[in-house]
């Protein structure tokens, strides 16, 4: 077989899962907060992912935003027609998923390639060797619009000084049998076990190796073989990224992880003086990264980055509509950020949330709560950046049907109920125009309201049933519940807390 994986892992899938922040709402917010130009999501828009792997995430942004034209591509021919079936299941015609590897896409005349408002590339750029990064960087020199916004994450100096060598270690080991890759990961796993024991000084605490262990304990193999098992993987320092991408006129904006835009909540008072004194922005980013020590990075490039000015900034942020996510009850004022722990000041936060519990709210109408007025000093892009950041409500669009998302959602659901199973699941929700986590009893509740059961007792007999043809149990305390009686109550228990609390928050979200 001629290698097309290219050192890539091919002979197991990735899993699929949603990234919301590749959403082109969340770019743009991460844009406007760091001060710079959004794409206009009024009209038309055209989005591309790259690598994108079983294709949750641009099918379901794709029924999430009916106004924009989609296009994925990844090299495996199981995830391309996955995706494919998904996005015909769930009757989307704004999206095309081809099978082309980043070196065919920039192989034929430039000419013959679209152009994008927001590419997005999750979990790729630290898995590639050097030639596959460079036909990225020529993708993006030649498909990015001006203005357009490009999303990359990826594996990060020096929060990655210690991965490294378990790395190294790991895929060696693996390299040293010829099965199937879930299973060269485990025999690795248990050399490395056997390697420890002996005291082999390096891997003493090492925190990645803690982590690989947890992963696999959860039943994450696919994931840790497309992690650790590939011949190519490079983590960079931020400066190294951005100075590849700047081949492609793209510049560093924003932190995709909007809490990392406010250097008050990431960084300690002096931190920030020597970071404000050194006067180097790309320095200061990677002083971040010392400063943070996590070992991954989202960043937000713009071909074209246009400052916005704080007045346009703050006009942009005041006309934004914002909606609650969870139960008013469920809010949280208290956020564990970098810097330490935090507390959303009560006073201006509350009514914040009493409001948005009633309706959807303009930033601007927020800011002129009564409750605010001389009580409070915040500023729309605290107020939005917190709400967002914290994703207990996220901005709203207007217009577009949410047909398309509601028929994604019954894909999903008809998928679960089939057997399907994954990691995290998550909803296309039309008036975010992106997508929300949900468990699996949550959405069985939904199939069952789908199938038109509306009484309590008739929805958590439905669940019920589907829960036992899946096989899976409730639990308690930690621990499965094998009684049937217990089993039954538990499901009428929880059923009843999702009609109450979340079945309206769905609807006001035009979910169903
Ligand atoms: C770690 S997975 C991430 C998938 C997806 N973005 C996500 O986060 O769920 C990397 C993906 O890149 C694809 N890939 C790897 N090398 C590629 C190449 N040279 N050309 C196109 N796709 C590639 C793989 O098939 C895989 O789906």
């Amino acid at each position: 077989m001629s290698d097309w994986t290219e050192g890539y892992v091919g002979d197991l899938e990735y899993p699929g899962m949603f990234y919301a922040a590749q959403a082109p709402v969340h770019l743009n917010l991460a844009c406007i907060i760091a001060g710079f130009e959004p794409v206009s999501l009024d009209g038309a828009f055209s989005y591309c992912e790259l690598g994108c792997g079983q294709g949750v995430t641009t099918n379901l942004l794709a029924a999430a935003n009916p106004n924009g034209r989609f296009y994925a591509v990844d090299f495996h021919p199981s995830h391309i027609a996955r995706a494919r079936e998904t996005a015909r299941a769930a009757g989307l015609d704004n999206v095309v998923f081809e099978e082309r590897s980043f070196s065919e896409l920039v192989s034929g005349p430039p000419a013959e390639l679209p152009q994008f408002d927001f590419v997005t590339l999750h979990g790729i750029y630290s898995w590639m060797n050097p030639e596959n990064r460079q036909a990225i960087v020529e993708f993006l020199r030649r498909c990015v619009k001006p203005g357009g916004i490009v999303y990359v994450s990826y594996n990060c100096m020096p929060g990655w000084s210690s991965g490294g060598p378990v790395q190294h270690l790991l895929h060696r080991l693996a390299g040293l049998r010829r099965e199937r890759s879930d299973r060269r990961l485990q025999s690795a796993l248990a050399a490395i076990e056997e390697i420890e024991r002996a005291e082999f000084r390096h891997l003493a605490g090492n925190e990645f190796l803690a982590r690989i262990r947890e992963l696999n304990s959860q039943d994450a193999t696919r994931y840790l073989v497309h992690d650790y098992l590939n011949d190519c993987w490079q983590p960079l320092y931020s400066a190294e990224l951005a100075s590849e991408f700047a081949a492609a006129k793209l510049s560093f904006t924003a932190s995709a992880d909007l809490f990392e835009n406010f250097p008050e909540l990431i960084l300690t008072p002096e931190q920030r003086r020597i970071v404000t004194t050194l006067g180097d922005g790309s320095l200061g980013e990677t002083l971040k990264d010392f400063a943070l020590e996590r070992p991954f990075r989202k960043d937000v490039f713009v071909r074209g980055a246009r400052s916005l000015g704080d007045t346009r900034r703050d006009a942009l942020l005041r006309e934004m509509g914002f909606a609650l996510t969870v139960p008013r009850a469920e809010v949280r004022l208290a956020l564990e950020v970098p810097a330490g722990r935090a507390t959303l000041q009560p006073r201006t936060y509350e009514p914040v949330f009493d409001a948005l519990a009633e309706r959807p709210h303009t930033i601007g109408e927020l800011l002129q709560l009564p409750q605010l007025a001389g009580a409070s000093t915040v500023k729309a892009v605290e107020l939005a950046g917190m709400l967002a950041s914290t994703g207990q409500a996220l901005p709203t669009i207007t217009g577009g049907t949410p047909e398309p998302a509601r028929r994604f959602n019954r894909r999903l659901v008809a998928g679960l109920l089939a057997g399907e199973t994954s990691r995290r699941y998550a909803l296309a929700v039309p008036r975010l125009a992106t997508g929300l986590s949900a468990g699996l009893l949550q959405l069985l509740v939904l199939a069952a309201l789908s199938a038109g059961r509306e009484r309590p007792d008739a929805v958590a007999d439905h669940v019920h049933a589907a829960l036992a043809s899946r096989g899976e149990k409730m639990i308690r305390d930690g621990g499965l519940v094998e009684a049937e009686d217990e089993c039954r109550r538990l499901v009428r228990e929880e059923v009843g807390i999702v009609l109450r609390d979340l079945v309206p928050l769905w609807r006001k979200l035009d979910i169903i």
